[in-house]
């Protein structure tokens, strides 16, 4: 943990002004689902970076003597009160890496390029830039962190603001937790998959359906705590664990059926522990199994390599690749729209 400690000294220059960073928002293969203090996963998780679907915010600093936490938060030009509690939070994890927090007050102003609650983590992007912009204001006064080092304490930061944030600070595949699958794994911040990547992965397609937009059942919070007592918790962790040795061969060999078998078995994983918690919870909506069923239906007659994931909520995630983009857009445009609300799916690829 050292090395995050922050090389400034504890006085800060009596100056205003502002930084700002892009990040997108990610999707987990291999998901993380159950954690321990401070922000630890029980399992090693893995997860395409989006292009598409991110978080711009810009930070504005201005010195202030109050000696406490101020800081308001802009979404697209309104302030949102209630986001304050989450960054207060996440101040306070940091403190001990970012030692200017209290010195200036903070107007975060952020956009998002996707819909609320859409089924894309606003938590991963937006954690994500807001790391990435405080690393920035860390270098600009005087850090002198090279390229490399902003980005890892950036996961680091990310990661203790919202756990999958910090795999979105780098494109491609990241990896986040401690396993003996891939070197230079942390439980403490994500790394950039380290191995050779099949071309069939590059620009796979993620396809949100929106079968549902309300507010999300359960938080990911609240679900990383039902794992603990879990009955099954304990096979869950080496499953995900299981699943990330066997997907490192076929990320190299390019065998999409095997891919998708494991990144099926990942998502209805994810629900079936949440089925079997206490209390227990179906995140699940009809039509997500409507389209779950479509999607083995559609397989079962083309053999096209057209997939799903889950995340804690109802949205699927249809993951296909570039390849085979024309064939499996005419089937979602035909049988698959209409399962979501308002016929309203998000387009976006990986790397
Ligand atoms: C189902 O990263 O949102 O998307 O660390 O409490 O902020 P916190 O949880 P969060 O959990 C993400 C859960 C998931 C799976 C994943 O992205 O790996």
């Amino acid at each position: 943990m050292e090395r995050f400690k922050s090389k400034l000294s504890s006085i800060f220059p009596n100056i205003s002004g502002s930084v700002s960073a892009k990040c997108p928002s990610n999707i987990a293969l291999i998901k993380y689902w159950g954690k321990r203090e401070v922000q630890i996963p029980m399992n090693p998780s893995l997860s395409f970076t989006l292009n598409e679907s991110n978080t711009q915010t810009e930070l504005r600093f201005s010195p202030q003597t109050s000696g406490e936490f101020q800081v308001k938060v802009y979404l697209d030009n309104e302030l949102k009160e209630d986001f304050a509690p989450k960054i207060i939070t996440f101040f306070k994890r940091i403190e001990e890496f970012i030692p200017f927090l209290r010195n200036y007050e903070f107007e975060i102003r952020t956009h998002n390029t996707f819909p609320h609650s859409s089924g894309i983590a606003s938590s991963a992007s937006g954690m994500g830039a807001l790391a990435l912009c405080l690393t920035q204001l860390e270098n600009q006064l005087g850090a002198e962190m090279t390229e490399n080092e902003g980005l890892v304490k950036s996961s680091f930061l990310a990661r203790l603001g919202s756990g999958s944030a910090c795999r979105s600070i780098y494109p491609g595949i990241t990896v986040w937790g401690e396993t003996s699958a891939v070197e230079g794994s942390s439980d403490l911040y994500a790394v950039p998959y380290p191995y050779e990547i099949h071309e069939s992965f590059r620009n796979f397609r993620d396809q949100i359906l929106l079968i549902d937009e309300g507010q999300k059942e359960v938080s990911s919070t609240v679900g990383h705590q039902l794992m603990e007592g879990h009955p099954y918790a304990k096979k869950r962790f080496e499953s995900a664990e299981e699943n990330l040795n066997r997907l490192t061969p076929i990320l190299k060999e390019g065998n999409l059926d095997e891919f998708g078998t494991i990144v099926e078995h990942e998502a209805l994983s994810l629900h079936a522990m949440m089925m079997t918690s206490t209390p227990y919870y179906i995140l699940m909506k009809p039509n997500t199994l409507q389209v779950i069923e479509k999607i083995w239906e559609f397989r079962k007659e083309t053999s096209l390599p057209l997939f799903f994931t889950l995340d804690a909520g109802a949205n699927v995630h249809l993951l296909y690749p570039q390849k085979n983009e024309k064939e499996i857009e005419t089937h979602i445009e035909k049988e698959l729209k209409s399962y979501c609300k308002q016929g309203k799916t998000i387009k976006d690829f990986t790397f």
